[in-house]
């Protein structure tokens, strides 16, 4: 069994965290979500693994390498431009071969153990693993046999959804997809659709298993669902302080403080992650809050938030809550006068003066 996890396309939804860098890289608890994709691979014992990649490839290939960190053997498919799941598929043809491979969205993220939804599939040129959600006009959308045993129709972001279960990230294929993704044809958005290429097979008589997810799924392209993913994931964190935490301070809850990291005269209430060399000083960190590495939080107080690398908040004034801020950004009084709100935001930046 082989893995192909898919890395390419651009990331325009989760502007600007994505507007330079890979979306599949944006950390979830401090952890990129493709590790937590590769680590999900291993377990299951699948480690020869391609990575499709398009123009943020540098950057994945920098973070994933070959893969030895996870006992994985990584290989990397230059995709030239996002055209379509199924084309990534058409393009990793060659390390496919004829074997039997677990397709994962880069950007999903996932609490079911894999090696569950790798079995059973017996006779099933694929597999799909399904979620019922409130908004399947989002996703790709399943509608099943009347006994509800195969999977009839699939349709990929229906105006109309024929049922609220939608497909996850997470695809198991034999070599029949092969044929399948050279028959099909671009879609209206241009795009070679996986979900045209699985209708595809049903259309010429294979049988499509499903399985409905166990435990929660994200799919991480924008902030709500990204906040969400780190408040779950921080939840499962064991505790550990290998930082140093002075006696002025109080540590509650479930938190990791990292190697190098300090808290000075402060308050950490957990679950919350202190990535490495990160200070936090005279300030509080409550629950769902995932500090990023060489961070700064001084003199503020800040909840339900992911700061990533180097972001620097001092004297913030109100509490910072819900909010993701973006690798070395930095929030600051400077006690100019007339007093005032100076802002110097990128593109497509947020600021919500509630
Ligand atoms: O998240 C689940 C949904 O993912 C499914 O319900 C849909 O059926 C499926 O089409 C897909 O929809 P998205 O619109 O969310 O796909 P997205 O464009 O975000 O791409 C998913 C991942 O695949 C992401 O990590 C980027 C990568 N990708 C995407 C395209 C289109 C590539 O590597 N190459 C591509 O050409």
């Amino acid at each position: 069994m082989k893995g192909l996890i898919l890395a390419g396309g651009s990331g325009t939804r989760l502007r600007p965290i994505t507007h330079t860098s890979a979306k599949q890289l944006v950390p979830v608890a401090n952890k990129p979500i493709l590790y937590f994709v590769l680590e999900n691979l291993v377990d299951a014992e699948i480690i020869e693994i391609a990575i499709v990649v398009g123009d943020t490839a540098d950057e994945i290939k920098a973070a994933v390498g070959d893969g030895s960190r996870w006992g994985a053997q990584v290989t990397y498919i230059a995709q030239d431009a996002p055209r379509g799941l199924a084309h990534c598929v058409f393009i990793a043809a060659e390390f496919l071969g004829d074997d039997d491979f677990v397709m994962y969205l880069g950007d999903n993220l996932l609490q079911q153990d894999l090696r569950e939804f790798l079995g059973g599939r017996e006779g099933a040129a694929a597999q799909i693993l399904l979620c019922r959600v409130p908004d399947p006009q989002r996703f790709g959308v399943a509608e099943l046999s009347q006994d509800r045993t195969t999977v009839v129709r699939l349709v990929e972001k229906p105006v109309v959804p024929p049922s609220d279960l939608a497909l996850t990230g997470v695809y198991l294929f034999d070599k029949t997809i092969h044929e399948a993704v050279r028959a099909i044809a671009p879609s209206a958005r241009g795009e070679l659709e996986i979900t045209d290429a699985i209708q595809w097979l049903i259309d010429q008589g294979h049988t499509v298993h499903w399985r409905q997810l166990e435990g929660w799924w994200i799919d991480t392209g924008k902030l709500t669902p990204l906040l969400e993913a780190n408040r779950l994931v921080l939840e499962t964190l064991e505790p550990r302080i290998d930082g140093k935490v002075d006696e002025a301070s109080r540590i509650e809850g479930r938190v990791v403080i990292e190697r190098g990291a300090e808290v000075v005269n402060s308050t950490v209430r957990g679950p919350v992650v202190i990535g490495a060399g990160a200070r936090v000083v005279d300030s509080y960190v409550g629950p769902f809050t995932a500090v990023g590495p060489d961070c700064e939080i001084t003199h503020s107080e800040i909840d339900h938030s992911v700061v990533l690398e180097g972001g620097r908040i001092t004297d913030a004034g109100d509490r910072i809550v819900d909010s993701l801020i973006g690798k070395h950004a930095e929030i600051f009084r400077s006690g100019q006068r007339p007093r005032a709100t100076r802002l110097l935001l990128g593109d497509h930046s947020q600021v919500d003066l509630a």
